[in-house]
């Protein structure tokens, strides 16, 4: 008998499926880790190559039950680890062939109004991922003014955070932000001649401060960072991203570290070829987008952007000036609540 709701995972359409296999070339076998395993939509599809061995990670326990089920069809093949990607290190996996990363949120969690990602919600403001040590209720109502306006232009790209900081501590101070619909309510508020735009004026409050609530920034420079560590040279480390500010630290990662890495500027000499200073192989710096029927199928897909680049055989050294580079939104993510 067929069941009347759709199962966890089915609510999910991975994005970039055939052009994330291909890449990865699951057909010659090896290790694969999935850092952001959600519906299993990834890991599924590379399990069907024989001869190959998956390690799934998500942060959110709640698709442990989705991993379970793999675990029971593929016993020895999949391993799931309910742990923040930044912490690869503890799956003592070394030697890797392919790790891959599917930034963001999945529908599993959007589509889950308790959880209080969507602006259409009239729940708990919580917004935590899993893992995560504070909620968007808790940074709403207890950080400064200018703090939240930080956040908000920094991590949301927001022209308008001031005047929505403002409005947040006025609220506040008559009593406590507690719901999705009291925040966006405040934001439309403050953002009401934007009202043609089209997308929703809660929008990049939302996406600063879901980033903020699970330091995604933190956790996604650590993550590519420790990944990096652990792969085999000529293994690779792909990643689909959802916005400007993870695509920035991707490009400067794989370009900046690999062999072909820009000269800091023109009037510098060619970069000399000591092999040692890459831990990538020549980089192609282009983004691989959805096709439009993918986009029209799947409308979340529509703002995804896939990178990868291949380990050098170069021992692995700490990239100081990814982290410099981008000191600006690591400091705001560590805001004390
Ligand atoms: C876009 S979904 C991945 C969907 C998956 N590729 C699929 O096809 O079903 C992103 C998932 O990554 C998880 N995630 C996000 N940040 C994470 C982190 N820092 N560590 C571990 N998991 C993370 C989220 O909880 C979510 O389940």
């Amino acid at each position: 008998m067929k069941t009347q709701f759709p199962s966890l995972e089915s609510t999910h359409l991975p994005v970039m499926l055939n052009e994330v296999i291909k890449i990865s070339s699951p057909s010659e076998g090896g290790v694969f880790i999935d850092c952001t395993f959600g519906g299993g939509g990834y890991s599924k599809a590379l399990l069907k190559f024989p001869n190959t061995r998956l390690v799934g990670l998500d942060r959110d326990s709640s698709v442990s039950s989705i991993a379970k089920k793999i675990e029971k069809k593929f016993f020895s093949r999949f391993k799931f680890f309910n742990i923040k990607f930044s912490d690869i290190n503890t799956t003592q996996e070394d030697n890797v062939d392919v790790i891959i990363f599917d930034l963001g949120l999945s529908s599993i969690q959007l589509n889950n109004l308790n959880r209080g990602f969507s602006f259409k919600s009239k729940k708990k403001l919580d917004m935590t991922m899993g893992l995560s040590k504070i909620s968007a209720q808790e940074t709403i109502n207890n950080l400064s003014e200018t703090q939240l306006k930080l956040i908000i232009k920094i991590l949301g790209e927001e022209n308008e955070a001031s005047k929505i900081a403002r409005n947040i501590v006025k609220a506040r101070s008559k009593s406590q932000i507690t719901t999705v619909d009291q925040l966006v309510q405040i934001i439309e508020k403050s953002k009401k001649k934007n009202y043609s735009s089209k997308i929703n004026p809660s929008t990049k409050t939302f996406q600063a401060l879901r980033i903020f609530v699970n330091k995604e920034i933190t956790e996604l420079i650590n993550g590519i960072v420790n990944a990096t560590k652990i792969l085999k040279p000529g293994g690779k480390i792909l990643v689909v991203s959802f916005h400007s500010i993870e695509d920035k630290i991707i490009k400067y990662f794989f370009s900046n570290y690999s062999e072909n890495r820009p000269r800091p500027s023109r009037y510098f000499p060619e970069n000399k070829k000591d092999s040692s200073n890459f831990l990538f192989e020549r980089y192609i710096n282009k983004t691989i987008k959805p096709s439009k029927e993918e986009i029209n199928r799947n409308n979340r897909s529509r703002s995804a952007k896939l990178r990868f680049a291949i380990r050098s055989k170069n021992k692995f050294f700490h990239p100081f000036n990814l982290f410099k580079k981008f000191e600006k939104y690591l400091r705001v993510e560590e805001y004390n609540v």
